[in-house]
Parts: C-alpha cells; sequence; structure tokens
C-alpha cells in the first residue's frame, strides 16, 4: 500500500505525522545512515546500510535509544558465523531463511548494544523466545519482508522496549478477525480520511510491540484480542488490557511508509 498526502487532508496533526513518516524521514536518512556507519565495529559493520524503516523506527523512540536496522539481511554464510555462543543452539537445524532473519536480528541486538557501549557479546533466547539482554538493559528485535532491526536502551531511559515492523499491507481477513478486538475499527475509523493506510495491519503491530514491551518483565501471556488498541492521529497509540490482568503504563508510537508499519512501546523507569 502506498501513504501519500491527498486533497482529503483533513488535520494538520495528520499532515504532520504522514510528511514525518514518509518525507521527513527520507531526508534525514542520509544523515542517520552516517552517524550509524561511524559509531560501527565488529559484527556490527554490516548493519551500516539503514533503510528508510530504521529513520522512521528511531523517529519512533525516546532520545537515548540505540537502534540498528537494515534492509538487507546477512547471507546464510555471514548469518550461521556471525552467532556467537549459546546463539548457534537457538537455530541449530532451522531452516537457512529463519537462520538468517534470526542472525541479522541478533547483528541488529548487537550494534545496538554496541552503540550503547557494551562489548558485543551473545545475546541468548531466553523463556518464550523472549531476547536475553545484558544486565541493565532492554530491548527487542523485529524482522519483516525487507526489514531487520533491533532496538536496545539502558534501564537508566528505560524500563520497558518493544519494537515491531510489518510489511505495509491488509491482514488476511481470518487473520483480521483473530487480533481486532471490539470498538477497534470504529475508533479508527473517527482520524482523518482519505488515507491508504491498513489499519488492521498497524492495530496488529501495535499489540505485538506491547506483547514485546510487557513479556519479559511481566510473563503474561496475552492474545491480540486480549489488548484493545486506540491510535492517535499524531502517531501515538494508546493500549489496554481487556482483561482483569492490566497493562503497565506504556508509551505507543506509529509510524507507516509506503512498504513498512513500524510501531514502539515502551515505558520510563519509575521515579
Ligand atoms: C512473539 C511475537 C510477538 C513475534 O512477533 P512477530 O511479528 O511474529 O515477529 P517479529 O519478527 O516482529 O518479532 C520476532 C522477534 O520477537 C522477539 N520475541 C519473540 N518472543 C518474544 C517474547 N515472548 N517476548 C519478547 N520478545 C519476543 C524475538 O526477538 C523474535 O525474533 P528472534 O526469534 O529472531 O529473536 C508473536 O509471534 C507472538 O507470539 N505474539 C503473541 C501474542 C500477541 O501478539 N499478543 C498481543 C497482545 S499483548
Amino acid at each position: 500500500m502506498t501513504v501519500r498526502g491527498n486533497r482529503h487532508l483533513g488535520s494538520a496533526s495528520w499532515a504532520a505525522l504522514v510528511t514525518d513518516v514518509t518525507y521527513a524521514a527520507r531526508a534525514d536518512v542520509r544523515a542517520r545512515s552516517a552517524c550509524t556507519l561511524s559509531r560501527s565495529g565488529n559484527v556490527a559493520d554490516v548493519m551500516g546500510r539503514d533503510a528508510s524503516g530504521s529513520a522512521v523506527l528511531r523517529g519512533a523512540l525516546p532520545a537515548g535509544v540505540a537502534v540498528r536496522a537494515t534492509d538487507t539481511p546477512l547471507d546464510l554464510e555471514a548469518a550461521r558465523s556471525s552467532l556467537l555462543g549459546e546463539e548457534a543452539a537457538a537455530v541449530a537445524g532451522a531452516a537457512p531463511t529463519r537462520v538468517r532473519e534470526f542472525a541479522t536480528g541478533r547483528a541488529c541486538a548487537r550494534g545496538a548494544l554496541a552503540d550503547l557501549g557494551v562489548t558485543p557479546g551473545p545475546v541468548p533466547v531466553g523463556p518464550d523466545r523472549a531476547p536475553r539482554w545484558p544486565p541493565g538493559f532492554v530491548g527487542s528485535i523485529t524482522h519483516c519482508a525487507g526489514f531487520w532491526a533491533a532496538a536496545v536502551a539502558s534501564t537508566a531511559v528505560l524500563s520497558r522496549l518493544g519494537v515491531d515492523a510489518e510489511v505495509h499491507a491488509p491482514l488476511e481477513p481470518d487473520v483480521a478477525d483473530l487480533v481486532i478486538a471490539p470498538g477497534e475499527r470504529e475508533r479508527v475509523a473517527g482520524l482523518p480520511p482519505g488515507w491508504a493506510v491498513a489499519w488492521d495491519t498497524v492495530l496488529f503491530s501495535a499489540k505485538e510491540a506491547v506483547f514485546k514491551a510487557t513479556f519479559p518483565a511481566d510473563r503474561v501471556w496475552r492474545e491480540a484480542a486480549d489488548v484493545a488498541v486506540d491510535l492517535r492521529p499524531d502517531g501515538s497509540f494508546a493500549a489496554t488490557s481487556r482483561t482483569p490482568e492490566a497493562l503497565p503504563p506504556l508509551i505507543g508510537r506509529w509510524r507507516v511508509t509506503s512498504t513498512l508499519v513500524v510501531t514502539a512501546a515502551y515505558s520510563r523507569p519509575a521515579g
């Protein structure tokens, strides 16, 4: 799908959002890419090739969060040789596509950690597939066709962090029926009209980001329909629990480009 301005524009803030995600992000992508390259070292060098999705993801996150992203995954040989320590066991016997996806996400994670001054080491797979970050850090990994990324922050900056990226295309109707909660589409319908955004996919991605932000600390398994997401035209979203188990306070952000939906959910440390 393509996200472009059109003559039905009904809101200045809406215009600002879409301009931000489709055009301004492109304008600064070179600067951000140069920044990424200049800070890179070791295995993370391969992550210097920034995609516009990278700028969009950075823009969705607060200062102090390190982001590495690429639009090209490691090839199989590089992927296998980049895995450190127990990481290799996590994808032993996996299909080549999975090995490449996993290793590219780990390389992004190491790059982001290196940006925060952490010596590159394994990012093992924890319970229920959640990455195990070094003590004092929170982070999140995402991958979809054409985009692989990781975001990491010190726990002094964020106490929870989840990011998600999806191909910007409509969900299959049967999937949408499973992940969209009652009332969510109606609230989306209240957003300014005339933009070609795959709203169900944005809602779904926001829920995935919420899951990744909350599960590692809470160990509460929430299905998509257990969470209600309220998208706002300024690119923020609110998430509330539809079950008795409350969600922690989260800040939500959503962005779209012509090819990607990118969302982030995070919390500031208490105090
Ligand atoms: C785990 C899940 C969130 C992954 O999302 P996805 O869009 O399918 O895939 P993405 O590529 O964006 O993310 C995959 C990465 O998420 C991370 N991840 C997986 N399980 C995780 C967990 N339990 N907690 C935190 N992060 C997790 C991993 O880093 C994984 O990549 P890796 O296996 O290569 O390390 C999703 O498959 C899932 O099971 N969701 C549970 C239900 C849900 O979404 N509920 C929403 C309401 S809160």
